[in-house]
């Protein structure tokens, strides 16, 4: 179990994070934000009383000069973590101004986390409740469509789902299409689309399609406390890539990874608002403090909250 006094420091990590974000809020420069976001978050890690691993990062050791795939993190002194960030998700949303930008993070101990290389990765995913294994992605999507309503006792029309717009999509939408399937397209930002599977808010039943491999392993964390469904593979397109998963350790490169896979033992799960979005209120500035709403999860507590906190700056 990881200690769940650490829940709150981690929580501030994120809202740093996205404080550090908001200040580049609808400047167009995306990565400013992103760095901006990076540094707060570095910083703030540091603080925490723990023998830290970054696992999941801004990229390897040669590209990234900070929170690289590897680098150690923390005072040094207490618990032996290992840490996956995105400290700004939806990078564009942020430059843009637009809803849904996060800041996200989560915490398991050590070879809790699957360390998935900055490829692309498939991805479905359901809400909880349904019957194990109903979804694969070697189904068609037909076949997942309708053996998602059979079990939610509807038809295949009464389904949403959410897919991220990109061509690479086109097949999938169709096959939905067919099926009169309801979408919920989003334009970036897919940790927070496979959330919305087990958001009592959203109308999601399920999301389909290829995003980033890091986003992938952070929803799968949310997921595992929210009691959800989810089934990934990497989708390697050149030997750079291979080479990549291989030297984070993956050797089968066409696994499918169920959320047990990607997910080992405990999990603290973080998600902070940049911008107002579906599921957080974005950072609201307060003169001489700042004002953050979090998604907050810790699996062995059971704890699933949103919180909001007024932090000096
Ligand atoms: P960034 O925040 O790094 O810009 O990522 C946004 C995002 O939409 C992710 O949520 C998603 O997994 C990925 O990009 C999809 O990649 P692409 O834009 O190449 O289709």
């Amino acid at each position: 179990m990881i200690d769940p006094k650490l829940l709150n420091r981690f929580t501030r990590v994120c809202e740093r994070a996205a404080f550090g974000a908001s200040k580049f809020r609808g400047k167009n420069d995306k990565i400013a934000a992103d760095q901006a976001a990076v540094d707060e978050m570095r910083t703030e890690l540091n603080k925490i009383e723990m023998r830290g691993k970054v696992v999941i990062g801004e990229g390897e050791m040669d590209e990234a000069p900070m929170l690289f795939i590897g680098e150690k993190i923390g005072t040094g002194k207490g618990e032996e973590l290992e840490i996956a960030v995105d400290p700004l998700e939806g990078t564009n949303f942020a430059a843009k101004n637009l809803p849904n930008a996060i800041a996200v993070l989560a915490v398991a101990k050590k070879g809790g986390l699957l360390s998935a290389p900055d490829t692309y990765m498939e991805k479905i995913a359901i809400g909880k409740g349904l019957p194990k294994g109903i979804i694969d992605l070697d189904n068609s999507v037909e076949k997942n469509i309708k053996l998602l309503a059979e079990a939610k006792k509807t038809e295949p029309d009464e389904i949403t789902a959410c897919v991220l717009k990109r061509p690479r999509h086109d097949k999938i939408i169709s096959s939905l299409n067919k099926l009169n399937v309801k979408i919920n397209f989003i334009q970036d930002g897919d940790v927070t689309g496979v959330i919305s599977v087990v958001d009592q808010n959203s109308p999601v039943d399920i999301y389909l399609g290829i995003g980033g491999g890091p986003e992938g392993v952070l929803a799968a964390a949310a997921l595992d406390c929210l009691g959800g469904q989810m089934q990934t593979r990497l989708v390697l397109s050149d030997n750079e890539e291979i080479n990549r998963a291989k030297k984070l350790g993956i050797t089968d490169l066409k696994k499918k990874y169920n959320i047990e896979d990607m997910i080992k033992g405990d999990v603290i799960f973080c998600a902070t608002g940049v911008t107002d979005g579906d599921m957080l209120s974005g950072v609201k500035d307060k003169g001489d403090s700042f004002e953050a709403s979090s998604f907050i999860l810790h699996k062995s507590q059971k704890l699933s909250k949103k919180i909001t906190n007024i932090i000096k700056k």
